[in-house]
């Protein structure tokens, strides 16, 4: 923490200029990025968002959005002025009730000055009310929101949320949400959540979802379209609601055969990760063309073609992995991914074993035998990929190699109290790689830094398959 030092001349000159309160000289901008090496301008410093509230309209004839954001959130700094990370058109902005002046500057910036400056430790409520058609913005030659024949969807990591909200969006600021859409009658809004309520009047539907407890800025999701809305209830008494398009044409029935599992495979999951930790369950199938699919709090995003040779339970298996290892513990920063996809490609593993299709030793043996020293697969450092690489296959497939390793190393017995109790110790925060690492040495008692650099941060293949009797 840093003070300037004002001199009293200074603060009589500063006050003589301008109507400006004398405390407004010790006053900082926020900074423009949260601090994450891979993308510094992602994120903004000098405030701590608590919740989204959302209330948007949604036309889907042209892709347009509009509506008013309002976010609670607590300054960290003394603040002359702080920024956003936004990409649609902006009307109007209010802090604290009053009108405050904005500008857009950098990729994705909305900058903001608020008449009067904010103090440290105080509560802010910043309004802002905007419109735009979010498929006409790119941002660094990109765009994450996914038109449809029938409407759009916001989902894509690390960036999604510009296209849809303003925010503070970096893994390490969570918050609550409501979010609440209004639609032309006969169209869905699907969100994470619960779905609080739905109301029709003169020919639109507003859904009205909510998230309880805190969520990464891009786990947030909205999916217009016409959706084939199925719910249930899991054996442990969450209700699930799942989406499917109504335009998947013959990837309907296996994104069913696959989806519609979720209650059955996250009450499995409980067994290695504990509880779960959401009020709320499902996933959605938009008609897009695209190829992935995104751990979207308690209701993951899925691709119609990833259903393209059958039911995919695998991946149902990954997208909800990811709501202990992703969603309930996020990324300090996005470097630290391993804990995300590392965990999520290792449950894909376990259910593997649970099918009756390969236990995960056996295809920790493959991986590792299917590639050579040579493949530059073994050059990508999953504890550290660089932002280039921070979906390669290694990071998925090389980092579960890495847990079956630990496996082997400290036994089932440790590995797996390890597995339930990290989701629950970091539970709605944020973690490191090298958290994982003092806390896999903390409860197996074993010195494990070795065997961590060897299979995470070497550019080479490690020499002794996960298999052998890893090298502490
Ligand atoms: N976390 C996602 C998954 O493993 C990966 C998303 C990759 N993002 C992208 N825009 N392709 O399922
Ligand atoms: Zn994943």
């Amino acid at each position: 923490m840093h003070r300037r030092i004002i001199t009293p001349g200074a603060l009589a000159a500063a006050s003589l200029l301008l109507a400006i309160p004398a405390s407004a000289a010790s006053h900082s901008p926020g900074a423009p990025g949260i601090g994450d090496p891979y993308y510094p301008a992602y994120g903004n410093g000098g405030y701590d968002v608590s919740h989204y509230d959302l209330r948007l309209t949604y036309q889907p004839a042209d892709d347009r959005l509009a509506g008013t954001a309002t976010l609670l959130a607590r300054t960290t700094q003394d603040l002359s002025r702080f920024n956003l990370d936004f990409l649609l058109d902006v009307s109007e902005v209010r802090v604290n009730g009053s009108k405050a002046a904005f500008a857009t500057s950098g990729e994705h910036e909305l900058q903001i000055t608020p008449s009067r400056p904010l103090a440290e430790g105080t509560s802010v409520t910043v309004v802002v009310r905007y419109s735009g058609v979010p498929s006409s913005k790119r941002a660094y030659g990109f765009t994450s929101w996914l038109r449809t024949a029938d409407g759009g969807v916001a989902a894509g990591e690390p960036e999604s949320a510009w296209w849809w909200y303003p925010s503070n969006d970096h893994p390490r600021d969570k918050a609550t949400f409501d979010v609440s859409v209004q639609v032309p009658d006969g169209t869905q809004a699907i969100s994470n959540g619960t779905l609080q309520a739905t109301s029709s009047r003169a020919g639109w539907t507003r859904y009205s979802w909510r998230s309880d407890k805190p969520q990464a800025t891009y786990l947030a999701t909205l999916a217009v379209g016409r959706f084939d809305v199925t719910r249930a209830t899991t054996d442990s008494g969450i209700p699930v609601i799942n989406a499917y398009s109504k335009d998947l044409g013959g990837h309907d029935g296996a994104a069913r055969a696959s989806i519609e599992r979720t209650g059955e495979i996250a009450d499995w999951l409980t067994g290695y990760f504990g509880p779960y930790p959401y009020n709320a369950l499902g996933g959605y199938v938009p008609n897009t063309t695209t190829g992935y699919a995104l751990e979207t709090q308690t209701r993951p995003f899925y691709s119609p073609r990833q259903f393209a040779n059958g039911a995919n339970t695998s991946l149902v298996v990954h997208e909800l992995a990811h709501q202990w290892y992703g969603d309930l513990v996020s990324v300090s920063q996005w470097r630290d991914i391993w804990i995300n996809e590392g965990f999520a490609r290792y449950a894909q593993w376990l259910w593997s074993e649970h099918e009756g299709e390969g236990t995960a030793q056996e295809i920790a043996d493959y991986v590792y035998a299917s590639r050579p020293a040579d493949d530059p697969f073994w050059t990508v450092r999953p504890g550290d990929p660089g932002p280039e690489n921070q979906f390669h296959l290694a990071v998925y497939d090389r980092g579960a190699l890495a847990l079956q390793a630990l496996r082997n190393a400290i036994g089932d017995e440790d590995f797996f109290a390890i597995l339930k109790g990290w989701p629950h110790t970091y539970a709605h925060g944020d973690a490191s790689v090298d958290d994982f690492v003092r806390y896999a040495e903390r409860v197996s008692g074993e010195r494990l830094t070795g065997l961590f650099d060897t299979w995470l941060f070497q550019p080479s293949k490690p020499g002794a398959p996960a298999a052998a009797d890893a090298a502490l």
